[in-house]
């Protein structure tokens, strides 16, 4: 079958019951394949690639197929569903806003919007004044270099500079990708933006950027400046970070950021932070980029924000989010009412239940028992990183080299086990519980993780 990169010929594979993992069907399951080749001939393929199971029902920390077949899963659907699949405060948010009925209103205000608006407000540090939504995280990514840009043209600077870092991503759209590294991806554009500019990321391999993170940072700032003969008081007007870089879950040294931050502010230039991943309890504390102790003038978030809808946003200062003249900057679907609802309610659900206290407490049983499987796969696992319940794993050999192959089939292995893992198509797997999981179904999720990854190993598998 075309369209895909798991195998999709049907597996018999053991029979799984447990309190939170059953498979009782060969998979891919026989029945699903019409469903995937109809999906794979009428669609994009730019969509595929995923691992093979249909899905039929989410709840909680579990997927559920049309089959009888049921997965913990480490994925959140890629982050987003913090606050759990269909958590009960979303769908009863949802359903009083379908029985009204009130579907779209475009830019005309609804209670939904005032409301969720206020508790995102009132809930975010001090600087957050204003809030601007969005559908998608990318937008939100482009909008804060639109406010970067409105800012530097308001305060006089003669070029819109932006400092970005290399390895980060932003999204997909065009301002999105100049602000992103991946040159590959970007080659579309066909030019790169010629006021944007990375810096060298402080990967914790880099001894140079872990022995001293802040001159690592001004050292390749000075080069820059020099190279491109910069005057960063007139130059740049901001920085975008992502709080940790996605693909393998890096964190910079907080002195790194810390430097960075204060550079901006000694040339009047606004720092934000794309908390798409971070955002929203992920990490343990609400933002990300609470753990550097800095503060953004900019957030941008989208993924867990709602925990299921289409919703992004940006947060700022009045001054800054009121840049755009009335009307420049709007979108169909900004503010749905049925997505303020859901994101009124995801918030409450992370404040008011205890989910972030949960991400930061189970976080360290996860993270104590991946050091543990990488202590037990020192030739393959190079290193685990990640904070609160999210991880990644990076495979590479000892001298280096991805192990890229040897992630896809683990990935496939826990599927064929009863878990769901992030398949990032290179050297690392990523693990993101929704965050009202229990220790036990952790702790279960863990242990079929270490087996699948014996398994393969044993098989030999690169
Ligand atoms: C760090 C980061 N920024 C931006 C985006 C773009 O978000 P979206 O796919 O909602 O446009 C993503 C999505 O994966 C992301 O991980």
């Amino acid at each position: 079958m075309a369209g895909h990169g798991f195998n999709h010929s049907p597996k018999n594979v053991p029979f799984v019951e447990t309190e939170f993992r059953r498979i009782a069907t060969a998979l891919p399951v026989p029945e699903s394949l019409p469903l995937l080749e109809r999906l794979y001939a009428t669609e994009s393929h730019a969509m595929h690639g995923q691992l093979p199971v249909v899905w039929d029902r989410a709840e909680g920390f579990q997927v559920f197929d049309a089959w009888g077949n049921f997965w913990i899963d480490f994925t959140s659907t890629i982050f987003v569903a913090n606050a759990g699949h269909a958590n009960p405060r979303i769908l009863a948010a949802l359903r009083h806003v379908l029985d009204k009925p009130l579907l779209h209103t475009y830019t005309f205000a609804t209670q939904e919007r005032v409301d969720y608006i206020d508790a995102l407000i009132r809930n975010t540090p001090q600087q957050f004044e204003k809030a601007f939504l969005l559908s998608a995280g990318t937008e939100a990514t482009e909008c804060a270099l639109k406010l970067m840009r409105l800012h530097g043209q308001s305060v006089g600077k003669r070029r819109g500079g932006i400092l970005c870092f290399e390895g980060n991503w932003h999204g997909r759209t065009m301002g999105a990708q100049m602000l992103g590294w991946n040159p590959k991806q970007k080659e579309w554009v066909g030019y790169l933006d010629p006021n944007i500019f990375h810096l060298p990321f402080p990967y914790p391999w880099r001894t140079e950027a872990q022995d001293n993170p802040a001159s690592y940072f001004r050292k390749y700032l000075q080069q820059l400046l020099d190279e491109q003969q910069l005057d960063p008081k007139k130059d740049f007007c901001g920085v975008m970070m992502e709080t940790f870089q996605g693909w393998g879950a890096v964190f910079y040294p907080p002195e790194f950021v810390q430097a960075v931050v204060e550079f901006a502010r000694e040339h009047d230039m606004l720092v934000a932070f794309d908390e798409m991943q971070a955002g929203f309890g992920r990490t343990g504390k609400l933002f990300g980029y609470m753990h550097y102790d800095v503060e953004p003038d900019l957030l941008c978030c989208g993924k867990g924000a709602s925990s299921g809808l289409p919703l992004a946003l940006v947060l700022g200062s009045q001054k800054i989010m009121d840049l755009p003249d009335i009307g420049s900057m709007s979108s169909t679907h900004s503010a749905n009412p049925l997505v303020c609802a859901a994101g009124k309610a995801n918030l409450e659900a992370l404040l008011e239940d205890g989910l972030i206290d949960n991400a930061a407490e189970l976080g360290e049983v996860f993270h104590l028992g991946l050091q543990r499987i990488r202590e037990r796969f020192p030739a393959q696992i190079s290193s685990t990183q990640g904070k609160g319940l999210l991880a990644a794993v990076l495979f590479n050999d000892p001298l280096g080299r991805s192990l890229s192959g040897l992630c896809d089939r683990i990935a496939e292995s826990c599927m064929q086990r009863g878990l769901l893992v992030v398949h990032t198509g290179r050297e690392s797997i990523k693990l993101a519980p929704p965050l009202c999981i229990h220790k036990a179904a952790l702790i279960e999720g863990l242990s079929v993780f270490e087996q699948a990854i014996a398994d393969c190993v044993a098989e030999g598998v690169l």
